[in-house]
């Protein structure tokens, strides 16, 4: 493991212990509050369209911190303004809950770019100092729930360029203090970033 990527990982779990204590979310109360989400994000949280993510099989406690922080404006969604005002925090918890229930879809990679995407992700960039994204996504993709490490397998490639474009130009910030997602996708290549949104948008 490189110096960069056991750093990331000491100073992660740190504050991953800080926000265990919590709520718990109650899926069934959560069905009941997700009818507003459905347009974008599909009835069953496998959104139809690329540019809004899937929802479904993410991890409960990475959906609930995307949720607050979306609420309170630290991570910007133009497209949920205001949406979540009215929703308290046991709400939130229990749309984590129902979503983390629901089975993710998956996609299929561009073959073309299948090798590239899966070198970086397996392997990624020693001379340049970036950690495997199997260190803390894990191999086939899904996450590591309980640290609040997304799932990405099956994820739309679009949104996920996306997110790695937003995380390098310092547009999405709520990686916390560490920086991990800003400091890795600084240090990836446009081309990188798309071979790595098309392998996994086929990954499970
Ligand atoms: C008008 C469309 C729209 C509606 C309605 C909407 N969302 Fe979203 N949502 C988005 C978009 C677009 C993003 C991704 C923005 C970005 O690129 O960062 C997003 C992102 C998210 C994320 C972060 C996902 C991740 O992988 O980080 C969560 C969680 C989420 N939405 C939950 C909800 C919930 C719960 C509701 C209903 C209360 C809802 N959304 C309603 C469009 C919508
Ligand atoms: C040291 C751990 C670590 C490593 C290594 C890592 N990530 Fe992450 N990644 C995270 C964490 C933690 C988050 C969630 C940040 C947050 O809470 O918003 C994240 C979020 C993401 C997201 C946003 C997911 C979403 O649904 O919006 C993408 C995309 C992503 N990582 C891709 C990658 C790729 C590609 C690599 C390898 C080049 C990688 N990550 C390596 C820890 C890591």
């Amino acid at each position: 493991m490189n110096t960069l990527l056991a750093s990331l990982l000491l100073a992660l779990g740190t504050c991953a212990s800080v926000q265990a204590a919590g709520l718990v979310g109650n899926a069934e109360a959560g069905q009941d509050k997700i009818a507003v989400c459905t347009a974008c994000h599909g009835p069953d949280g496998n959104s139809p369209l690329a540019s809004f993510p899937r929802l479904a099989g993410q991890g409960e406690r990475y959906l609930l911190k995307q949720l607050r922080e979306i609420k309170s404006g630290q991570r910007v969604v133009p497209e949920m303004t205001g949406l979540l005002n009215p929703l308290n925090d046991q709400d939130l918890a229990d749309m984590a809950a129902w979503y983390a229930r629901q089975k993710p879809a998956v996609g299929a990679a561009d073959p073309a770019l299948v090798a590239r995407g899966q070198a970086l992700f397996r392997g990624g960039k020693p001379e340049q100092g970036v950690p495997a994204c199997t260190g803390c996504h894990l191999p086939d993709g899904s996450g590591i729930v309980s640290a609040g490490f997304p799932r990405l397998g099956g994820q739309h490639a679009d949104y996920i360029k996306r997110q790695l474009m937003a995380f390098r130009e310092g547009q999405r910030v709520n990686d916390g203090d560490t920086q991990v997602m800003r400091t890795i996708a600084g240090r990836l290549s446009t081309q990188d970033i798309e071979a790595l949104a098309q392998y996994i948008q086929g990954l499970h």
